[in-house]
């Protein structure tokens, strides 16, 4: 009850602005009772980090399972906390025995999926990602669509399908577009910014009702510029399309960085300060979640080790979940930043 009125909290910085600040989490973690209170005392809002996705719900494709999402739902209002929902639909989260249907069998299975957990859930989220990654230029479509099952039943029009699935069930959620790459500075990432605007823009001519942009943010120290003049650009355009923006699970991975620990946490810890002033200068940010609050949780050392195999260091607490400078900087981030969206112009 007390996390958005304690003093020096992330939660009570992010709202003094306004904003969200979370984390995602499993259900593993509230096995861990010093996690647990550190998700409370920081956190205003969760995103389960896989029990909403459909694979995680539909093991068996006859009898969905949503007991490890309600759990989490059930912690989240105990407590309080906002819960963001992730994800809808994503090409790595389909049902590995759907991979053989047809088109059409997949086409009711996956509106089955989102308008049954929609439906379930409908009126407890704060927000949902219905389509998360939906671009990948390297599938050389003009449009920079990502070819996957959806694309391949529903056609080019999914995106809006779902999105109006998705508002006519929770028409109170915030509706969010999660993309990830957005934020990199290689030519890759400048195509795919390019495509996401394109992406917006025919979507919003069509009226469909996307309101928010998410923002992966899987950063890397020593690779993330400090200055990043077309992101600037991309995040001004985003806003000039009257649309805001979720970080929605930003961690700064460090395996580019020395061994030693003083100066990984000093690059890890000024990578999230220079990306968070940024995006709250040109965007109209409305909540902040990391992927994961303590090292030990994190996705990072499979999905990217360290070549040195020194666990990695990529979040806000350390493993015995004390305070790394990089819960300062974002901190401080929340306390200075402003909402572009929110300033009177
Ligand atoms: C990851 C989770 O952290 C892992 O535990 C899971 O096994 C695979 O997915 N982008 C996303 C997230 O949208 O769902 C991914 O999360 C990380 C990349």
């Amino acid at each position: 009850m007390h996390h958005g009125l304690e003093k020096s909290s992330l939660s009570s910085a992010a709202a003094r602005n306004t904003l969200l600040f979370g984390t995602g989490l499993c259900t593993s973690d509230l096995l861990s009772q010093p996690l647990t209170r550190a998700i409370l005392r920081d956190c205003s809002i969760v995103t389960p980090e896989y029990e909403l996705k459909w694979d995680a719900i539909c093991r068996d494709p006859d009898l969905p399972d949503y007991s490890a999402a309600d759990q989490l739902m059930s912690f989240a209002s105990d407590n309080n906390l906002a819960v963001h929902g992730h994800t809808l639909w994503w090409h790595e989260a389909v049902p590995p025995l759907l991979g053989t249907s047809s088109e059409d069998q997949f086409r009711d299975a996956a509106l089955d999926h989102l308008r049954a957990t929609m439906t379930r859930y409908a009126g407890q989220l704060h927000s949902w990602d219905v389509v998360n990654e939906p671009l990948e230029p390297a599938d050389g479509r003009a449009d920079g669509l990502r070819v996957t099952p959806f694309l391949s039943a529903f056609g080019p029009d999914y995106i809006e399908t779902a999105f109006r699935q998705a508002s006519a069930l929770d028409p109170k959620a915030v509706l969010v577009l999660n993309e990830m790459g957005l934020e990199y500075a290689s030519p890759t990432a400048e195509r795919k910014r390019r495509q996401m605007l394109a992406l917006l823009e025919r979507e919003k001519t069509r009226g469909t009702p996307i309101a928010c942009l998410g923002i992966q943010s899987h950063l890397t120290a020593l690779e993330q510029p400090r200055d990043h003049p077309d992101l600037r650009a991309f995040l001004r355009e985003v806003r000039a399309m009257g649309l805001s923006v979720m970080i929605t699970e930003l961690d700064v991975s460090d395996h580019l960085c020395p061994q030693d620990r003083r100066q990984r946490d000093a690059l890890v810890a000024e990578t999230y300060r220079a990306y968070l002033d940024l995006a709250f200068e040109e965007a109209d940010v409305l909540a902040v979640s990391t992927w994961g609050l303590s090292d030990d949780r994190t996705w990072l050392n499979s999905f990217r080790p360290r070549p040195d195999g020194a666990p990695q260091r990529p979040l806000l607490l350390d493993r015995a979940v004390r305070r790394k400078p990089a819960w300062h900087a974002v901190r401080d981030a929340l306390l200075n930043g402003r909402r572009a969206g929110a300033r009177i112009q």
